[in-house]
């Protein structure tokens, strides 16, 4: 496992970061708390979370994938201080009108709760899940500030911001000497590459911050395991790939993956990952998985080094 810092921050993460979206959705507790002790095994140091995982399950409130986390980091399998968790604040936790968004209001109901379900007293790394433009920026980043000096907060990152609001904040925590955003969660793999690339890449890179882009799979895509002629897997997420992935572009993807992997010996997830690390703007890839087996093979993609033809082919070919 390689470790990197994240942007320009003295903290060093896993170039793999566990995903834990599936946890108390595709994924019971103990599968959760198997996935998370094998992700140590495995060299990860890094979990990302997020308060509203998974509310959209019936009979859910929200925070259960929290609550799966807290619970395991309370079993002591692993040292607080080794472990490094991100979680995010945006999305609706209950009905009030109050109970979302990025005012200050919220966020500081927010991150108690969140605190609460993850049994610790501080949060390595909290981000604003997307953006909210009902709140004045200044609000948020006094807010997180306020948060950091506190010491319940040691980093802030944002997600699914577009480069010009990025760009934005940075000054504003500038001008105000606030804590800035030091991370970047953007959707990004070779079936979604534009909304990254195309401006916030550039901005990453010249201002120094990490990025740690999800869904490097393309949610179960891009291994192999949707055809052309056969039917959907079993995968609470099937019908969404099968929208979003399921034509002659990302079939085409695909095959390029099978054919790249052969010379690594891989298989077409773990090339799809090799794929996202290759790109240097790029800390740490938030991956996915419901059992061990997912898990093991996903890793051990981050150990493959794609030589500079096949990654341009892989680019050629996801254009
Ligand atoms: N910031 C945001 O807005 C945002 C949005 C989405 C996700 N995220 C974060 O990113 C994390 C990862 O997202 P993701 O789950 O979409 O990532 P992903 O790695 O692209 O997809 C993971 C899914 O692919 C399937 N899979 C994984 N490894 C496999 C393997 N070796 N063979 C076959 N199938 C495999 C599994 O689903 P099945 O078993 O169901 O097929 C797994 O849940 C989330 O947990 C969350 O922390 C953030």
């Amino acid at each position: 496992m390689q470790y990197n810092r994240l942007g320009r921050t003295g903290l060093k993460v896993s170039n793999i970061c566990l995903g834990t979206m599936q946890f108390g959705w595709s994924a019971d507790e103990a599968t959760a708390h198997e996935v998370m002790d094998e992700a140590v095994a495995l060299g990860c140091n890094f979990f990302d979370t997020a308060d509203v995982y998974s509310r959209w399950v019936a009979g859910n409130q929200g925070g259960e994938s929290e609550t799966i986390i807290g619970n395991w980091l309370a079993q002591k399998r692993v040292r607080r201080q080794d472990i490094i968790i991100a979680t995010k604040v945006r999305g609706r936790m209950g009905d009030a009108v109050t109970n979302q968004g990025l005012s200050r209001h919220h966020i500081m109901d927010a991150v108690e709760a969140s605190l609460r379900r993850l049994q610790t007293d501080y949060i390595d790394l909290y981000q604003t899940h997307s953006v909210d433009h009902d709140t004045p920026l200044e609000e948020t980043l006094q807010a997180l500030d306020d948060l950091v000096r506190a010491g319940k907060v040691r980093y802030i990152g944002c997600s699914n911001y577009p480069a010009w609001l990025l760009t934005k904040s940075l000054w504003i925590s500038d001008v105000r000497h606030l804590a800035r955003y030091d991370s970047v969660q953007p959707h990004y793999s070779l079936v979604h590459r534009a909304e990254f690339e195309r401006e916030l890449q550039p901005l990453c890179q010249d201002q120094q911050i990490g990025v740690i882009p999800y869904s490097p799979l393309g949610g179960g895509f891009l291994t192999g395991k949707y055809r052309r002629d056969s039917d959907l897997p079993a995968s609470d997420r099937a019908n969404g790939i099968r929208q979003r992935y399921m034509n002659e572009r990302g079939f085409a993807i695909v095959d390029k993956l099978a054919e790249i992997g052969q010379a690594h010996e891989a298989t077409i997830a773990q090339t799809a990952i090799a794929w996202v690390l290759a790109n240097p703007s790029v800390t740490s890839a938030i991956i996915g998985a419901n059992t061990l087996a997912q898990l093991r093979e996903t890793v051990h993609g981050a150990a493959i080094t794609l030589s500079p033809a096949e990654k341009a082919a892989l680019d050629e070919e996801s254009n």
